[in-house]
């Protein structure tokens, strides 16, 4: 049974559809990677998983059990953790703070002490790289190191499934290089199950074990990266949209 089931799920905005129709599901502890051209439906898709938007037809389930349409609070309980695009860091807290934020609430097993958190946020720190920034304001951190201590609260809360919403964008091949261990490191040590939206193709095609291309809000293709990014039609979605498949 696949952690992660959508079935036929939709969502429209005024009519039209944003999300259209997507059947997919993620197995544990796999890299499944979502890709497609600007406003192809990818963030919306993640939105609808972790509940936040409704979706306006079909079913999602978690582990077999139904979840469609649970707020975003009950999704956290059930594991589910997201990074989305634009990073909403806590301003008034320190990095250490935002980081533990993420272990004091939404645990299935009710949340830790503050001491328990602070050292649960010291420890995803160091595995996202901003362990020397702990005592920073928020901030000063530029907008990469957002993302990514974003993605140390959304792991503070221990997931078994976690949502990345391009967290690799605008980064450098070197940052590119260890962002792509540091998600092997989750899924390998942590048994995270990564549904992961990006545009970066170097980094799907060397860690995703298996990519969906959605285009206007649709599954356009779907399979193992390397036989997808040959697929035509998936060339012709990005170039249609002004981007080529560089991988
Ligand atoms: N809250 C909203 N209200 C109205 N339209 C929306 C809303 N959210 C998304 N859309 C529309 O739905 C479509 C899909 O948007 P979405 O943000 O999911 O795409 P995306 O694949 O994540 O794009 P990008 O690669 O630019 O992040 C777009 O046409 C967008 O304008
Ligand atoms: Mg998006």
């Amino acid at each position: 049974m696949p952690l992660l089931e959508l079935n036929g799920i939709g969502k429209s905005f005024g009519g039209l559809p944003a999300v259209d129709r997507v059947t997919l599901g993620a197995d544990e502890g796999e890299i499944l990677a979502v890709v497609g051209p600007n406003g192809a439906g990818k963030s919306t898709l993640l939105s609808l998983i972790i509940g936040l938007q409704a979706p306006t037809r079909g079913t999602i389930h978690l582990n077999g059990d139904e979840v469609t349409g649970l707020s975003t609070h009950r999704m956290r309980k059930l594991g589910v953790a997201m990074v989305q695009q634009t990073p909403r860091p806590f301003p008034t807290m320190t990095v250490l703070e935002n980081a533990a934020v993420g272990a004091m609430f939404g645990l299935a097993e009710g949340g830790h002490d503050e001491a328990g958190a602070l050292r649960i946020g010291t420890e995803m720190l160091s595995l996202v790289g901003l362990d020397n920034r702990r005592h920073d304001h928020v901030g000063n951190l530029n907008l990469h190191e957002q993302r990514f201590l974003e993605l140390a609260r959304a792991l503070s809360g221990r997931p078994r499934l976690l949502l990345l919403d391009e967290v690799m964008a605008g980064l450098n091949d070197s940052e590119l290089q260890s962002s792509i261990e540091m998600v092997r490191t989750i899924r390998d040590e942590l048994g995270v199950t990564v549904v992961w939206v990006e545009h970066v193709m170097q980094a799907v095609v060397n860690l995703a074990e298996r990519i969906v291309v959605l285009d206007f809000g649709q599954v356009l293709a779907e399979g193992q990266p390397a036989t997808v990014m040959r697929d035509q039609a998936v060339i012709e979605a990005y170039l249609g949209a002004g981007g080529a498949v560089d991988a």
